[in-house]
Formats: structure tokens, C-alpha cells, sequence
């Protein structure tokens, strides 16, 4: 898939088939969040691949339980503060990394969504994963065989986004 057909046709996945993600799946996923482009190169994230359990235990800390549960994996992607130089740049970087873990996500026929309510309890599922205070929840990105046809979505026109 070419990269422009990538970005317009990946759409948010918020219902999923029972099928498996396989580890080559998602790690290929996670190979394209570390290619993302960094501030410094200082590559500021860390990821978790959540087990069922832990993605059981998190799933409580959003109003999209029911999406996170029933995706079949789910990747939650933190800021490591250790490594953040510039709090901008950094969260900037974080958010171009998911956006490549979405579009390898579609380029393999798979569906996500990038989670970002969840953020209001960040502080929750941060330590019901048991993880230090250095590292801040960024987003938790659901992945799956989507169950549904792809939702209509639309943009702004470029006319309404250029400044002149
Ligand atoms: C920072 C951010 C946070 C988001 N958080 C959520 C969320 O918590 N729940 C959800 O269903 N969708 C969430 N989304 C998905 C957006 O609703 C979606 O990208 C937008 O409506 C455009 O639709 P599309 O992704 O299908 O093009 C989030 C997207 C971004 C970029």
C-alpha cells in the first residue's frame, strides 16, 4: 500500500473479531513506533503489549471498556521522562510514533484505535501495571481484526486549514 492510500483509507476500529493478533503481527507494529521520528533522536517512548489480564484491568479505566476488552491486544504507549528533554517535542514524537504503529496497523489489514480518554486515569493504569512514576500513559492503542465496515469519517476542507 502506498503511503497516501495508507493515511486517507486507515480509519479508528472500535469493533473487533475474536481472532488473534499474532506476536509477528504486533511486533512489526512496534518496529514501526520505533522508527518514529524524535526530537534529538532521544526516542522518548516505551511500550507494553498488555496480557488479556492486564488489558482486563485497564479496560476499567475508560468509558471504551467494552472496545478494549474485546480487541484482541492492545499496546500502551508511555513517555519514559527519564529520556524527555522538552516536554512539547517529546509528546509531539510520541504522537508521531503512534501514528505509525496505526498505519503498519492497517497496512496489515488489522484495525486500531488510539485511545486517549484513558488519559484521565493514567495515574491508575500506570500502577495497576506496576510501573514507575517516570513513565506517563501516552495513549493505549487497541488492535484487531475489525468486525465492521469501515466507519464514514470526513476532514475539513484544506481551504479552511491554510492561513493566508
Ligand atoms: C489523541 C487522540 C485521542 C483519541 N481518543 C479516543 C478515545 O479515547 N476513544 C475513541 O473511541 N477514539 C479516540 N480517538 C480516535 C478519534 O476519535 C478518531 O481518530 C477521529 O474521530 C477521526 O476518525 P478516524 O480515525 O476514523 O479517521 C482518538 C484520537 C486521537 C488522535
Amino acid at each position: 500500500m502506498q503511503v497516501f492510500e495508507a493515511i486517507k483509507t486507515r480509519r479508528s476500529t472500535r469493533s473487533f473479531k475474536k481472532d488473534d493478533v499474532t506476536p509477528q503481527q504486533l511486533e512489526k507494529i512496534l518496529e514501526a513506533g520505533r522508527w518514529a521520528p524524535s526530537g534529538l533522536n532521544n526516542q522518548p517512548w516505551k511500550f507494553k503489549t498488555l496480557s488479556e489480564n492486564e488489558k482486563k484491568i485497564v479496560s476499567g479505566f475508560t468509558k471504551y471498556r467494552k472496545i478494549l476488552e474485546q480487541a484482541p491486544a492492545a499496546i500502551a504507549v508511555f513517555m519514559d521522562t527519564k529520556l524527555s528533554y522538552n516536554r512539547d517535542k517529546d509528546v509531539l514524537s510520541i504522537g508521531a510514533c503512534i501514528q505509525n504503529m496505526l498505519l503498519e496497523t492497517h497496512e496489515q489489514g488489522l484495525g486500531g484505535l488510539w485511545m486517549g480518554e484513558i488519559l484521565n486515569q493514567k495515574e491508575k493504569v500506570r500502577e495497576a501495571l506496576h510501573l514507575p512514576e517516570t513513565l506517563e500513559l501516552m495513549a493505549v492503542i487497541a488492535v484487531g481484526h475489525p468486525s465492521e465496515e469501515k466507519p464514514e469519517t470526513v476532514r475539513k476542507n484544506l481551504s479552511e486549514l491554510m492561513l493566508y
